[in-house]
């Protein structure tokens, strides 16, 4: 299985995030049932390693938490520009459960994550875009904001990657405890 942990996003939320898929001609935009913010990737597991990532993250207690969002961004990988997001406020609530999850995972023998932890929600691949209109696109939604989500839970999924889109399953939600 190839799983991740990740927070999904309320409907109203996922409706705001179309509104940005438009405008950079050649970007592949993220389906919206497939908007989310990882927390932690997993990759291929076996499935009795998987029953232990699922253990460990039911033990896992952390508060339920608002969570922003604000401005938009672009990840570069191997010296090309490779994905656009909306950015996530970071708060010490949310670093918290970010931590507790790489602690719970590195307990049950996961190698530790060596990126650095960079909060966000993946709109789009823009391997085929042109630069020139691609600062245009950031320049006009950097002053993307949304109101405030209140996180109660993240969720386990299971990926299969497709040719066009990944199809995502949540396969486990555990709750965030009430403040
Ligand atoms: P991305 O959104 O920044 O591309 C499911 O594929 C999620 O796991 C995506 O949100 C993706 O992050 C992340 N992901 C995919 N492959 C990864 C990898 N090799 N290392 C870290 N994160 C990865």
């Amino acid at each position: 299985m190839r799983l991740f942990v990740a927070l999904d996003l309320p409907d109203a939320l996922r409706e705001r995030l179309r509104f940005l898929a438009a405008g950079l001609p050649g970007a592949r935009w993220v389906p919206a049932e497939n908007l989310h913010a990882t927390l932690r990737f997993i990759g291929e597991v076996p499935i009795w390693r998987a029953e232990e990532i699922d253990a460990a993250l039911a033990r896992l207690r952390a508060p339920s938490f608002p969570l922003s969002l604000a401005g938009v961004g672009i990840i570069e990988r191997g010296g090309r520009l490779a994905s656009l997001h909306a950015g996530i406020e970071r708060s010490p609530a949310l670093e918290h459960l970010h931590a507790k999850i790489e602690t719970a995972l590195q307990r049950v023998g996961l190698p530790p994550e060596r990126r650095r932890f960079l909060p966000h929600i993946t709109l789009a691949r823009i391997d085929a875009c042109s630069e020139e209109r691609l600062v245009t696109w950031v320049q006009a939604n950097n002053l993307f904001r949304a109101p405030p989500i209140q996180v109660g839970h993240f969720t386990l999924f299971s990926s299969l990657l497709g040719k066009q889109a990944s199809a995502y399953t949540p396969e486990v939600e555990y709750e965030l405890a009430l403040p």
